[in-house]
């Protein structure tokens, strides 16, 4: 680009956008005990004056708190105050970031790698090279627009076996902060195109890939230029004062788009106002990114079977299985729940073998918080995908969406591990045949009999 335009852009850029600095802004950790110390952090959490890193507040869930300098008396004095036990665990959130984009000096810089953070440019780029070079079964798709004009790339993976294939989403950075997830989403992507494990190499050419690393382009720009901690996507639309609830009216900006899919969209653990982080949008698939994503979806079921749908998140280090507003022996809701569950309960055995990371596995009512409207909901609910999962990627909070760079490769084995032994057992269970249903309803009939049982 010519020096005096980019020098112009980028004084139109600087005019234009606030960085949100967090420097010296600190991170607490808060596990609320009782109920009246649930209400008190719901309180705190209110106030807006304080920055939760988790949307649900319940007792024995732990949470994040965000807390810039000049009010950390302030947020000292409160949890005192109602004898919460609050612990520092970051003293500076922006050097996490820092370190989070840090370039090593070394490598060519045409060149990918997983050592930071890569910004949407970057992705693309590489898609679009790795496309070129692998031309005979990989290719790039674009499947809409967003609210910014950003097109909503992913990669198709076909090595074309069958005439009648089996499809398979992967989605990742639908919320914008949680880095990690594209990061771990490219991996998967070279791994497909290039691995030489025989499970990576049956998963990967049995199967017709769409892999999205980055559903919300414009949140992710955002997250890089202006706000390291935006979540939703950046639909002016709706945009409206929020003045009233404490907030920049920055916030009323977007959508969350985990909240917009059409399955009992906002019945529960989404909110109705744009001022609020869990945003669900005017009404379901209001929002380009969810809608094209739907009608990629239905498309393909046109055109062959439905197999796999991966949702990635982070963080907390869990595998949730649909549907995210079902607990107990509801979870039977999803009809092939039993195998879901062994399903991921094998692979994230697996995962854990790697490098000693632990998961937990269930609905997201039962081990997270209640969530309606969600992609993975409406991929189980909605489009009848049969394997449905979402992966909330490392780690349990130390540094949450900050997580090192480091940590990518690292996160990324090990999930690619713990997706290759989901494939196996998935296999054996069936899934490939298109003879699953037979298992789903033994499956189906264990469960109700033992969920007879304990209602007695
Ligand atoms: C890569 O980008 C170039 C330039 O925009 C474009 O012409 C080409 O079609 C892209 N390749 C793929 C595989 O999408
Ligand atoms: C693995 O993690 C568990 C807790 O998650 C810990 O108790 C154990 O010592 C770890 N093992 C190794 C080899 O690091
Ligand atoms: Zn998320």
């Amino acid at each position: 680009m010519n020096t005096k335009i980019f020098l112009l852009l980028t004084v139109i850029v600087s005019i234009k956008s606030e960085y949100v600095n967090y420097k010296y802004h600190k991170v607490y950790t808060v596990t609320p005990t009782t109920e009246k110390e649930v209400q008190a952090l719901l309180d705190l959490k209110n106030s807006n004056d304080f920055v939760f890193w988790i949307e649900g507040i319940k007792v024995g869930l732990e949470n994040r708190i965000d807390v810039a300098a000049e009010k950390q008396r302030l947020f000292e004095k409160y949890v005192s105050d109602a004898g919460i036990k609050a612990e520092l665990i970051i003293e500076d959130v922006q050097s996490l970031i820092d370190n989070q984009v840090k370039r090593s000096k070394t490598r060519n810089s045409n060149e990918y790698a997983w050592d930071y953070y890569q910004n949407l440019d970057e992705i693309y780029e590489w898609m679009n090279r790795t496309a070129e070079a692998y031309s005979s079964v990989a290719s790039i798709i674009n499947i809409g627009a967003t609210a910014e004009g950003r097109p909503i790339l992913g990669m198709v993976i076909d090595f074309k076996k069958r005439e009648r294939p089996y499809y398979s989403v992967i989605e990742g950075g639908l919320h914008a902060r949680e880095w990690i997830t594209p990061a771990t989403c490219t991996w998967i992507i070279k791994e497909f195109l290039t691995s030489n494990d025989r499970g990576v190499r049956a998963m990967a050419e049995d199967v017709v890939w769409y892999i999205f690393p980055v559903t919300n382009p414009d949140g992710y720009v955002y997250s890089f230029t202006d706000n390291r901690m935006w979540r939703k996507n950046r639909n002016p639309a709706m945009q409206t004062s929020c003045a009233h609830m404490n907030r920049p009216d920055d916030m009323s900006v977007g959508v969350d788009l985990n909240r917009n899919f059409d399955f009992l969209w906002m019945t529960v653990g989404a909110s109705g106002n744009p001022c609020d982080i869990t945003y669900a949008g005017p009404s379901a698939f209001s929002e380009a990114e969810s809608l094209a994503m739907a009608n990629l979806i239905n498309g393909l079921q046109e055109r062959g079977s439905l197999l796999y749908y991966l949702s990635f998140h982070s963080y907390t280090q869990l595998l949730l299985i649909p549907y995210s507003h079902v607990r107990g022996s509801d979870v039977l809701e999803a009809d092939n729940y039993a195998d879901l569950f062994e399903i991921g309960i094998k692979g994230m055995d697996k995962l854990t073998a790697r490098h000693n990371t632990t998961y937990r596995v269930g609905t997201s009512a039962d081990i997270l918080y209640e969530v309606s409207g969600s992609g993975f909901d409406w991929a189980k609910g909605g489009a009848h995908f049969p394997l449905v999962f979402l992966f909330e990627l490392r780690d349990t909070g130390r540094f949450g969406f900050l997580l090192p760079p480091e940590e990518i490769i690292p996160t990324s084995e090990e999930t690619m591990d713990g997706m290759v032994e989901m494939d196996r057992v998935a296999r054996s269970m069936g899934y490939y045949r298109g003879s699953a249903h037979s298992f789903t309803a033994s499956g189906f009939m264990i469960l109700l009999l033992a969920a007879m049982l304990l209602a007695k």
